[in-house]
């Protein structure tokens, strides 16, 4: 221990933005020999060739995007597919209801005829990765600097999409480096994905809210699904003779268990970190961004749970768009705290300054950080009142389907009606209130919208209101310091909206009118709030993120030039990556020492009967005092280990991830970073950062012996 601590230290002091110990999300094809050679000086068994190869099957195969925001992992010759209870969470949520509740008892398919079909989830197999740099760099070297982020959007998604040589493909092109290298990802998209098993809530979302973010971690975070395919081998929407997915590879599964040290590596899709945001960004975040995101999110929770105590028919509807909202409140709250208590500014303010000391002489980087700051200085103003849009205004379900109504607004407004653009805006519409209407529930989101109107009133600066419409709430519904005047309002939208009169919707798509539009209170209170800003500061803004990209392309030029020769990591961009590090303990504060694994008697410590968030289920309780642990149970501790965690470098997307031990067997699943590293989007801390795994252990114990279901352990390959 003393040693790696020194050798910390020499590292640090060399230079501060050295890669630390553990830190990096490689590119799986990118990995150099001396990448490499750390991983395997780390423990690593496999060959370059069994981590990536573009020609032979690898680990890669195994490794797929789940929904649009997780990872999951092929454990099965069948198409079997491990991810994270929270990852399919909104798809077991869908296939429940208030009488075949599997959020609350569970779910577990006995035979393949009980998989229950997912309209909507998909999952996507990596098939190569191209260099396409040069010829991004030659649609876009002509743009004026005050299009660059909106063009770069717009070749990227023309380089993009499905390929038309009859493999039905999807390509993405993704930017590296801030914009100093593109990748084009092609993939293989499966749209047959079924649920498999899925333990009660009480152990797969066991600790809620409370312990999210959090280690020790008692919660049994998994999910099980299967990929299908057609008997031909190609993808396809469900079909009931569709067949089990034959995968290139699949994982095995190791019952072996876990030790502090161990090697550990972690497959997956993090979906994003900004580890060059500048000093300027950091102080934006801590000041504005973060506090008031969390204050508007804070007020949407309370008004969802309110709700969701109250009726179980509820509870399942809001369940995961609640999930989605505060698993991030409590992310960007922790997040400021650890910027602040690391000291994340001054680091960066140092950095910046090294970066300069390299600079000096070389003339195209004269003023990159004085420019940065004017930048910010301009845009720090009108910070507010976006976040007060976009999480509070836009946090009403009804104020934010009804946005969609704006495009059908100006395109029948416009000066020569084009029935195309009418046609299309009104199928946008259709959509997005399908949506809408699926999970709406009216009396959360009626206490929404008269919260939101009335904090963007007291908190958004006067004269960044939309004036108008406060004006005519006074006249009309009365004082704007009384919270009876924003209730009497949102009563009166929700009354009178055609939006929320089927018949009456339907008639207006139909034969859609703009007059109609404009007297209904839902759309005309959406209108003002987003006309106010396109009108008045969406042009700061747009300035305020071109001029950001410019200054950010070339400061990771320079950094890349400055850096030559080191082993550099691209930030997380929701492509594959792999990280390595090892099982690890730590200590978070002065004084405590955390162990590397919890176990179920963690559970019994935790296990409050009938508790929102620390209930567990009988048959579990039964199971450890009868310590039932089979071939699971974990040899040291003569128990079972629940979660274990490692120093990998993981972020949000990761969830569901494989983790992998030295000979690349399962050990565990990614589902959780710690909080006293929640700073690691922006800076990786080497000493405190970990990664929460659930251990593959517990999953086949809650399988089998509380699920009953040893067909799925069946199908495994088991390494004892
Ligand atoms: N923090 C986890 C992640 O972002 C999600 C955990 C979900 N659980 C919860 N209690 N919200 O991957």
């Amino acid at each position: 221990m003393k040693k790696i601590i020194i050798t910390l230290i020499v590292l640090f002091t060399i230079n501060s933005i050295s890669v630390k110990a553990d830190e990096g999300m490689w590119l799986v094809h990118l990995i150099g020999e001396k990448t490499y050679a750390d991983m395997t000086k780390r423990g690593l068994k496999l060959t370059k060739e069994q981590l990536y190869s573009m020609n032979s099957n690898s680990l890669k195969d195994a490794i797929v995007l789940f929904g649009g925001g997780c990872t999951a992992e092929v454990v099965s010759k069948e198409g079997l597919l491990f991810t994270n209870h929270h990852c399919g969470y909104s798809n077991i949520a869908a296939s429940s209801t208030v009488d075949h509740n599997y959020l609350k008892d569970g779910f577990w398919a006995k035979s393949k005829q009980e998989e229950i079909a997912c309209p909507g989830l998909s999952v996507q197999f990596l098939v190569k990765i191209e260099d396409v740099t040069e010829a991004v760099l030659t649609k876009i070297k002509d743009v004026k600097p005050e299009d660059i982020t909106t063009q770069l959007t717009t070749v990227l998604n023309e380089m993009s999409g499905k390929t038309s040589d009859g493999t039905g493909y999807e390509t993405r092109v993704s930017s590296f480096f801030k914009g100093n290298q593109f990748l084009k990802f092609t993939y293989q998209r499966y749209t047959d994905v079924r649920l498999v098993g899925a333990p009660p809530e009480s152990i797969g979302k066991f600790g809620g809210d409370t312990d999210n973010w959090e280690w020790p971690r008692h919660t049994g975070d998994f999910s099980i699904f299967r990929v299908y395919m057609a008997a031909d081998g190609k993808p396809s929407d469900f079909k009931a003779e569709n067949v089990p997915y034959k995968p290139k590879q699949f994982l095995q599964v190791s019952i072996k268990g876990v030790n502090d040290g161990d090697y550990a590596m972690i497959y997956g899709y993090p979906g994003g970190t900004n580890r060059y945001e500048t000093s300027h960004g950091v102080k934006l975040k801590i000041d504005i961004e973060n506090p008031n995101l969390v204050t508007l999110r804070d007020a949407r929770l309370k008004a969802m749970m309110t709700e969701m105590v109250k009726d179980p028919a509820v509870k399942i509807q809001l369940a995961s768009s609640y999930a989605g909202i505060a698993n991030y409140w409590k992310f960007f709250d922790g997040e400021t705290k650890q910027l602040i208590k690391h000291n994340v500014l001054a680091q960066k303010e140092k950095e910046e300054k090294q970066f300069e000391t390299w600079a000096k002489g070389k003339s195209e980087y004269d003023n990159l950080f004085s420019g940065i700051k004017a930048s910010y200085d301009s845009w720090r103003p009108y910070a507010k009142g976006r976040v007060y849009l976009n999480e509070g205004i836009m946090g009403s379900p009804l104020l934010a389907a009804s946005s969609s109504l704006k495009a059908l607004d100006d395109a029948l407004s416009a000066k020569e009606i084009k029935p195309e653009a009418v046609t299309k805006a009104t199928a946008a519409v259709k959509a997005s209130f399908e949506r809408f209407n699926k999970d709406e529930n009216t009396a959360s989101d009626k206490s929404i919208l008269a919260t939101v109107l009335n904090m963007y009133y007291h908190d958004v600066d006067a004269n960044q209101q939309p004036i108008e419409f406060y004006t005519k709430l006074k006249t009309s519904y009365g004082d704007l310091e009384k919270d009876e005047t924003y209730k009497k309002f949102a009563k009166d939208v929700f009354e009178k909206s055609i939006l929320l009169n089927a018949a009456r919707f339907t008639a207006f798509v139909e034969n859609p009118d703009t007059a109609i539009l404009h007297k209904d209170l839902a759309y005309s209170t959406a209108l003002a709030f987003i006309n106010n800003y396109n009108n008045n500061y969406s042009k700061f803004y747009k300035n305020f993120i071109s001029t950001n990209y410019a200054y950010g392309n070339k400061y990771l030029k320079g950094v890349l030039e400055m850096k030559k020769g080191q082993a550099l990591y691209p930030d997380a961009n929701q492509t594959m990556r792999v990280s390595f590090g090892n099982v690890k303990s730590y200590s978070p504060r002065d004084a405590v020492n955390y162990k590397e694994i919890c176990t179920l008697s963690g559970v019994m410590e935790k296990y409050t009967p009938g508790d929102y968030e620390f209930d567990a289920p009988a048959k579990l309780i039964e199971l450890i005092a009868a310590k039932d642990f089979g071939q699971y149970v974990d040899k040291k501790t003569n128990d079972i280990v629940v979660t274990f965690i490692t120093t990998n470098d993981i972020t949000g997307g990761n969830s569901g991830s494989p983790v992998l031990n030295a000979k690349g067997e399962l050990i565990g699943l990614a589902f959780d970073g710690n909080y006293e590293a929640l700073s690691h989007k922006i800076a990786f801390d080497g000493e405190l950062n970990r990664t929460i795994c659930l251990d593959v252990r517990y999953l086949l114990f809650v399988v089998d012996k509380l699920g009953g279901a040893k067909n799925i352990v069946d199908e495994l390959i088991l390494a004892k």
